[in-house]
């Protein structure tokens, strides 16, 4: 895989796409609506938000719908080259364990933008998930 760092331009593509996803939460329990946008490897972007259920264990968070739906649109090659994630809240969200192993998944080598408790935020997947598993 072409290891190449998103420029100043894409990071700003996905903020902006994300916040665009962020309206189209379906949030009315927690009322935290959550935006996420992805950039893969070939320079394609895919935009997801949360989607959260009266169960609510069954909730999927903005980032899951960004690479589910990149991989329905794409199929299973998917490669994240970095994903962005923002809610309306204006907080620090970064993303949660389980979307991190799933940003690993496509995105070993994936750069993720968020906000941290001091702002603007970007970390290397790694960083947010040391000795990710992996099967192959
Ligand atoms: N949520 C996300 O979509 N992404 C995150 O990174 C953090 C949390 C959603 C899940 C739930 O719908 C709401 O935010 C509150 O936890």
């Amino acid at each position: 895989m072409e290891k190449q760092k998103a420029t100043d331009k894409q990071r700003k593509l996905l903020l902006r796409t994300a916040r665009g996803a962020m309206k189209k939460a379906y949030a009315p329990y927690s009322n935290f609506r959550v935006g996420s946008a992805l950039l893969t490897t070939s320079g394609k972007v895919f935009s997801g938000c949360n989607v959260e259920n009266a169960s609510y264990g069954m909730t999927n968070c903005a980032e899951r719908t960004a690479i589910f739906s990149a991989v329905a649109q794409l199929g299973p090659k998917l490669e994240i080259r970095a994903l962005a994630v923002v809610n309306d809240h204006g907080v620090p969200c970064s993303p949660c364990g389980a979307c991190r192993q799933v940003i690993y998944e496509f995105g070993p080598d994936a750069t993720v933008f968020y906000q941290g408790a001091k702002g603007e935020k970007e970390a290397h997947i790694t960083a947010l998930l040391p000795e990710g598993f992996r099967l192959k």
